[in-house]
C-alpha cells in the first residue's frame, strides 16, 4: 500500500507545480490516462487473488478520485488566476470621455431654465420638482378639470397601462402633460405664503415641426393673503424684460381660459416680423409667451387652502418656446436629436 501512497505523493506535487491549464492536462494524461500510472496499476489487479484484488481496487479507485478532484480544483484556480490577469491588463476606465479631444457643452434647455430660475430666485421664488409619473388627481381632477371636461382631451395624454383603472378614475397613472401637477404637491404640502417654481419634462402624445412627445415647461405660483392680478403683471413684465434683455420691451395680457385659473390669460411681447425674420422688442406685432392667471378658489380648496383667507397667481412657460425664440433655434425636434454639431453651435461653454 505504501507504494500508493508514494504514488499519489508525486502525483500530488506534479498537480501543484503545474503552472498552466497545459502543463495540468499533461499530469492528468500521466496519472489517469490509457497509459497512465494509475491505469497501468488496475490493470494488474487480474494477476491478484480475488481478496488482495478487492483490497486494491477499491484502493486505487480512491485515489483515482482523489487525483481526479485535486485536478479539478486546480484547474479552476488556474482558471480564475488566468481571468483575473485578464481583468487586469483589460481594465478599462467606463468614466473617461470616449473622445477626450471633445469638449463638452451645456444644453440650451439647462442653460434656459438656469436663466429663467435665476430671475425668479432674485424675485423670491424657491425651485422644486413633481414626479413625472402621476395620477389623474393631479394632473386633472385637483386642477378643475373634472371628468369629462373638454379642456383634458386637449392634452394627448399617455396613459400607463394599469389594466383595473378607466381614464378619470382618480388613481388612473399617467405621464404628467404639464407642470402645473406640481402646483397640487406644493399646496397639499406647505402652507402659505407660497412662492415656487418648477422645471420639469412633460409629456403629450403629438410630434412635428412645433411638438415633441416630451418637452419641458416651467411652473410658478405665489400665493399669499393679498396678491391680486397686479403682482402677476409686474412680475411677469420684470421677468420677460430680463429674459430677452430688452429693458423697455412692451408685453399685453390677452384673456385666455385655463381649467385652473379664473381669470385666465395668456401674455405677449412685442416683436417685428417685417422681412420674414422675428425680431423681439420692436415693431409691433405680438408673440405669444406664457399662460397665467389668478388661481382658481376651487383648485386652492381641492388642495386644502382656504381660498376666503388666501389667494395667488400662476404661470406657465414652455422652455423649448422661449429658447427657440432667444436663440434663434428653428426646429423643436433638433433639441432631442443628440446631434453633437447641432450642441456645438448652439450649446453653451461650461466657466
Ligand atoms: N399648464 C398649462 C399648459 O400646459 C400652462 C399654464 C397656463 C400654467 C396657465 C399655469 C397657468 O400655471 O396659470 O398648457
Amino acid at each position: 500500500m505504501s507504494n500508493l501512497d508514494a504514488l499519489k505523493q508525486d502525483i500530488t506535487a506534479a498537480v501543484q507545480a503545474a503552472n498552466d491549464i497545459a502543463a495540468l492536462e499533461d499530469v492528468r494524461v500521466s496519472a489517469l490516462g490509457k497509459k497512465g500510472k494509475v491505469t497501468e496499476m488496475m490493470k494488474t489487479l487480474g494477476k491478484l487473488s480475488p481478496d488482495e484484488r478487492k483490497e486494491m481496487g477499491q484502493a486505487l479507485n480512491v485515489l483515482k478520485n482523489e487525483i481526479s478532484a485535486e485536478i479539478d480544483a486546480r484547474a479552476s484556480m488556474l482558471k480564475n488566476a488566468a481571468l483575473n490577469e485578464r481583468l487586469e491588463q483589460e481594465r478599462t476606465d467606463v468614466t473617461l470621455s470616449i473622445r477626450p479631444a471633445q469638449k463638452g457643452s451645456i444644453h440650451p434647455i439647462s442653460q434656459t431654465i438656469t436663466e429663467i430660475s435665476d430671475i425668479f430666485a432674485d424675485m423670491g421664488f424657491v425651485l422644486t420638482e413633481g414626479p413625472e409619473i402621476e395620477d389623474d388627481f393631479h394632473n386633472f381632477t385637483a386642477l378643475n378639470f373634472p371628468p369629462g371636461h373638454p379642456a383634458r382631451d386637449m392634452h394627448d395624454t399617455f396613459y400607463l397601462p394599469d389594466d383595473d383603472r378607466q381614464t378619470g378614475d382618480d388613481a388612473k397613472r399617467l405621464l404628467r402633460t404639464h407642470t402645473s401637477t406640481v402646483q397640487v404637491h406644493v399646496m397639499q404640502n406647505q402652507k402659505p405664503p407660497i412662492r415656487v417654481l418648477v422645471p420639469g419634462r412633460v409629456f403629450r402624445s403629438d410630434y412635428d415641426m412645433t411638438h415633441t412627445p416630451m418637452f419641458h415647461q416651467i411652473e410658478g405660483l405665489l400665493i399669499d393673503k393679498s396678491t391680486h392680478m397686479g403682482h402677476l403683471k409686474g412680475c411677469l413684465t420684470e421677468f420677460c424684460r430680463r429674459f430677452f434683455e430688452t429693458e423697455g420691451l412692451s408685453v399685453r395680457f390677452r384673456p385666455s381660459f385655463f381649467p385652473f385659473t379664473e381669470p385666465s390669460a395668456e401674455m405677449d411681447i412685442q416683436c417685428d416680423r417685417s422681412g420674414g425674420e422675428l425680431k423681439i422688442g420692436t415693431g409691433t406685432d405680438w408673440l405669444e409667451i406664457l399662460g397665467c392667471g389668478m388661481v382658481h378658489p376651487n383648485v386652492l380648496k381641492n388642495c386644502g387652502i382656504d381660498p376666503e383667507e388666501y389667494q395667488g397667481f400662476a404661470f406657465g412657460l414652455g422652455v423649448e418656446r422661449v429658447a427657440m425664440l432667444k436663440y434663434g433655434i428653428p426646429d423643436l425636434r433638433t433639441f432631442f436629436e443628440s446631434d453633437v454639431r447641432w450642441l456645438r453651435h448652439y450649446g453653451f461653454g461650461i466657466v
